[in-house]
């Protein structure tokens, strides 16, 4: 696999969650499986040894020496590659100033040192690259590198974890990576005149996959395609959804780490003491534990539909409920949260941040988790709230809609912060009557979304690419 991200190295979102455990699950199926990851500055790697040196990556005429370096972990090799000058900074992707503009040439050396990996180190059958920042190996694979005997036969699938993602660079950036800009036409890299990457991996891929099925139909529709629905549609043959797992080694409420208390389907208890250790951490009074509690606990994104809660908020804080959120991302949003935790003070705090043990915090100590998604591949969050007995109320889309259903959540369909709010209300409703609430929260705890069951139909998968 080559990613940008796993846990426990470097996370920025749910794609770390899935590089992390989605490897050990197909590991411990009977798979061979390594990962080639950037070595950030930022990343936690501990025990590693160098196990390449000075390998040649070719960007047209601009020359990288990388070394590799490998950490195992949970019984997976993970490659990381070496090269001060591209990943020694601060930030994963972005930084002050927003993205770095060299990502092309970062994510480049990636996929161009994961090939030479591939002749030094590991020798795979099949290439399995997620999101644009992977996705030019296939496109090297197949161009650059077609007829090359180390990877005769060797297969490559795409797995897309957002199609809003898609690096996107000007014309220019091509020879830059060492690609030929005759590859610049429709029916190859381009896209409304520019260089998309992550199309590059579309077009030479064998086959792709999303994180849903759901998301795997809408990516095919004008409504969710990003423009290349008809592109999408084309390669509808070889696309396909498999549902992400959940790694409940690390998200489980009867031995989370990161809480206060723990519980379990037979005994609920531990539960009131998370929520009251989650109310301080926020600073919100003792007493707001006798009221409803919403979570949330995500990237600050468009995507992630904030515009709605502001729209809601103050018809849903006229209702006796409370608010926490965690998250860090687009100014814009922080800032509106800021401002809803100064106008409702006492009853919604915020927390600007990146924090792991925080968002496990909000799991397990809240009764609501809202996910109000103009799009949602998957989504984890949502996945990991029904097993801490924290009812999600989720916009009807992508991995949301796979994933919950009336006996464990409430959904809503259309983009609108009324539908939001009718949705939201219906969860207080029910809260308050807490036969139904438990019926509802041990539904969500008994579902089992385990990375076991993924990890079989990604071997499917593998086995008919190479049939
Ligand atoms: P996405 O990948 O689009 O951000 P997912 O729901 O798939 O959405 O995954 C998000 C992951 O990132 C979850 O594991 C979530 O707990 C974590 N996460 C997001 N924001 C934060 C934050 N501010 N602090 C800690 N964890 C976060
Ligand atoms: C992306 C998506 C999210 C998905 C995650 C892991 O970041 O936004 O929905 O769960 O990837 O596949």
């Amino acid at each position: 696999m080559v990613a940008s991200e796993a846990t426990p190295f470097i996370k920025t979102g749910g794609l770390a969650d899935v590089v992390g455990a989605l490897p050990a699950a197909l590991k411990a199926r009977g798979e061979d499986v390594a990962v080639v990851l950037p070595l950030y500055r930022d990343a936690r790697v501990d025990g590693a040894r160098r196990v390449a040196e000075k390998l040649d990556v070719w960007l047209g005429l601009a020359h990288y020496s990388v070394n590799v370096q490998m950490a195992v972990e949970r019984d997976v090799p993970y490659f990381f590659v070496e090269c001060p000058s591209l990943y020694d900074r601060k930030g994963v992707y972005v930084d002050a100033a927003g993205d770095f503009p060299d990502n092309h040439i970062r994510f480049a050396v990636l996929a161009k040192a994961a090939l030479a990996s591939a002749r030094h180190v590991f020798r795979p059958q099949i290439l399995h690259c997620h999101d644009w920042q992977a996705a030019l190996a296939p496109v090297y694979l197949r161009t650059a590198l077609a007829g090359d005997p180390t990877f005769l036969g060797v297969k490559t699938l795409l797995t897309i974890h957002n199609l809003g993602y898609q690096g996107i660079f000007a014309p220019s950036a091509l020879p830059e990576i060492g690609l030929d800009p005759a590859l610049l036409t429709i029916d190859r890299l381009e896209f409304l005149g520019d260089l998309s990457v992550l199309k590059g991996g579309i077009v030479y891929s064998d086959a792709i996959s999303t994180v849903s099925k759901g998301y795997a139909r809408e990516i095919q529709t004008p409504e969710y395609g990003f423009r290349m629905d008809g592109l999408l549609r084309a390669r509808s043959s070889v696309l396909t959804g498999i549902l992400n797992g959940v790694d409940y080694s690390a998200w489980n409420p009867e031995t989370d780490v990161h809480l206060a208390a723990h519980y379990s389907l037979d005994d609920l208890r531990g539960k009131k003491a998370c929520k009251l250790d989650l109310l301080r951490q926020f600073g919100l009074p003792d007493e707001a534990a006798g009221r409803p509690l919403i979570g949330i606990v995500s990237r600050f994104a468009r995507q992630k539909g904030f515009d709605l809660i502001e729209q809601a908020a103050s018809g849903l804080l006229d209702e006796d409920a409370s608010l926490v959120a965690l998250g860090t991302g687009e100014p814009r949003y922080e800032e509106m949260f800021r401002n809803l935790a100064a106008a409702y003070p006492g009853k919604v705090a915020v927390r600007i941040a990146y924090d792991n043990p925080l968002a496990h915090k909000i799991e397990a100590g809240a009764d609501i988790f809202v996910m109000p998604s103009r799009y949602e591949p998957c989504g984890l969050n949502q996945i990991y709230s029904l097993r801490y007995g924290t009812v999600p109320v989720v916009r009807a889309t992508g991995g949301l809609d796979d994933t919950i259903d009336e006996d464990t959540g409430f959904k809503f369909s259309e983009y609108s912060s009324q539908a939001l709010l009718a949705s939201l209300r219906d969860a207080l409703a029910a809260w308050r009557d807490r036969r139904r609430w438990e019926t509802l929260m041990r539904n969500g705890m008994r579902k089992n979304f385990s990375w076991n069951a993924s990890a079989a139909e990604y071997s499917a998968l593998y086995r008919r690419l190479l049939a």
